[in-house]
């Protein structure tokens, strides 16, 4: 076996944590890297083993102190989920373990079947990534889990839909919200939950700034949430999701979901993934400096009605918001440009370096137009009162040369 029981606490700093934790080369043949365990089922040391890791499985029995429970079925878990798990929890400061999915949404799905039943609500914030709010309005609408939608940054309107909303299971926070960047207050959320008697899970997505630059829990988020794809991937060559949880019943609930729903990220994927996690500070750090210098360069363009960057936020709470919980305005920004849907196309067209594509956080530069592609779920009622307008693209800046990036934007603005 490759994986060594998960680590008890975090005795470093996370960049050392994630190249030490998870893994025992001598467990697998002295292998400096872990190996891939492909396999589909694994071979019990004894009947009474088998009978065992099932009753753990099902929750019928609690693991020894330091046991190493025996792997049953890849759908449940293998070692390369469990070496990831481990090594990528210390990246979210004060979380106690983390569960893998095979995408962002498959994470966000089993978050939600999980802990909601019909009747149950969940409050999010808006604007919301198109595919969250599908599943809660199209997939879960009709099972009778209720959506509650509150604008992102209302930090009143929220603490009050926390306090009123009936069978409250969920506060499902993105922040910053994709595609406008504007953020809620993740620790005014927490605390008005904990005012309920039975106190909603509150979860944060955390794919803009994190693990680098927002730490939710450490906010008194219950969980964060990952589109591992993103930042954590960084190479827009897998797709992943992560939840991160400060307390371990929840994380033994989403495994409970995610044996059923099969939805577990697979070996390969794992693998990759793990390999990324060292250099994910080194990634964000840089593409968070390249899109600073590009929007210092764009933010007095004639063609650009309006940026969304937090460090040009001209709204005081906004403002406060991102001084109190993020460390970096991250490397993502929207432009809205003069000339409404023609010009944002336009503008995408005549691009050269940057890709027009969807997704983000990879190490190359990536511009979309949210309103007609990421965010085309939404009603136009809806997207107008989420500020997703038709003149906006949103654009992920990678690790390019800034300046190649800057003149690339310069000169599809000038041929609009
Ligand atoms: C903020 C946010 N959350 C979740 C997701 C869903 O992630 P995935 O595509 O990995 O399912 C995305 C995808 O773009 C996203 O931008």
């Amino acid at each position: 076996m490759a994986r060594r029981p998960a680590s008890k606490s975090t005795t470093s700093s996370p960049a050392t944590e994630v190249l030490n934790r998870g893994f025992d080369p001598r467990l697998s043949v002295g292998s400096a890297r872990p190996a891939v365990f492909r396999s589909s089922t694994y071979v019990f040391s004894s009947p009474e083993s088998a009978e065992r890791a099932f009753a753990v499985a099902l929750g019928k029995l609690e693991p020894d102190i330091d046991e190493d429970v025996e792997l049953i079925y890849a759908r449940l878990s293998h070692p390369n989920a469990e070496i990831l798990e481990d090594q990528i929890t210390p990246l979210e400061p004060g979380g106690v373990g983390a569960v893998v999915f095979n995408t962002g949404m498959a994470a966000i799905s089993t978050l939600v079947l999980t802990l909601c039943r019909p009747g149950s609500a969940v409050i999010y914030t808006v604007p919301v990534y198109g595919g969250t709010h599908h599943l809660l309005h199209e997939l879960l609408a009709p099972y009778g889990i209720k959506p509650v939608p509150v604008p992102a940054g209302d930090t009143a309107a929220l603490s009050r839909a926390i306090e009123t909303t009936p069978d409250l299971r969920i506060v499902f926070i993105e922040t910053p919200a994709n595609p406008t960047l504007r953020m809620t207050d993740i620790r005014a959320a927490a605390e008005a939950a904990t005012q309920r008697s039975a106190p909603p899970v509150v979860a944060v997505d955390n794919t803009f700034l994190g693990p680098v630059f927002q730490h939710p829990l450490q906010q008194g988020a219950d969980v964060t949430v990952y589109s591992a794809t993103k930042y954590l991937a960084g190479f827009s060559d897998m797709l992943g999701g992560v939840i991160i949880a400060q307390k371990p019943e929840i994380l033994k609930s989403l495994k409970g979901t995610r044996a059923i729903l099969g939805n577990i990220l697979q070996a390969d994927e794992c693998w990759l993934l793990d390999s990324r996690l060292a250099t994910v500070s080194l990634r964000m750090t840089q593409q968070s400096k390249n899109a600073k210098r590009i929007v210092d360069r764009l933010a007095k363009h004639e063609k650009v009605s309006h940026i969304h960057y937090p460090p040009l936020f001209v709204d005081g709470e906004q403002k406060r918001i991102f001084r109190s919980q993020c460390q970096s305005p991250g490397a993502i920004f929207s432009l809205e440009l003069e000339g409404g849907k023609g010009a944002a196309f336009e503008f995408l067209r005549r691009l050269r370096l940057t890709k027009n594509a969807v997704s983000l956080g990879g190490m190359e530069s990536l511009a979309c137009h949210p309103a007609t592609t990421t965010h085309s779920e939404m009603s136009p009622a809806e997207l107008l009162d989420a500020g997703v307008k038709d003149n906006l693209v949103r654009v992920s800046v990678g690790i390019e040369n800034w300046r190649d990036l800057a003149r690339d934007y310069e000169d599809a603005l000038e041929a609009i």
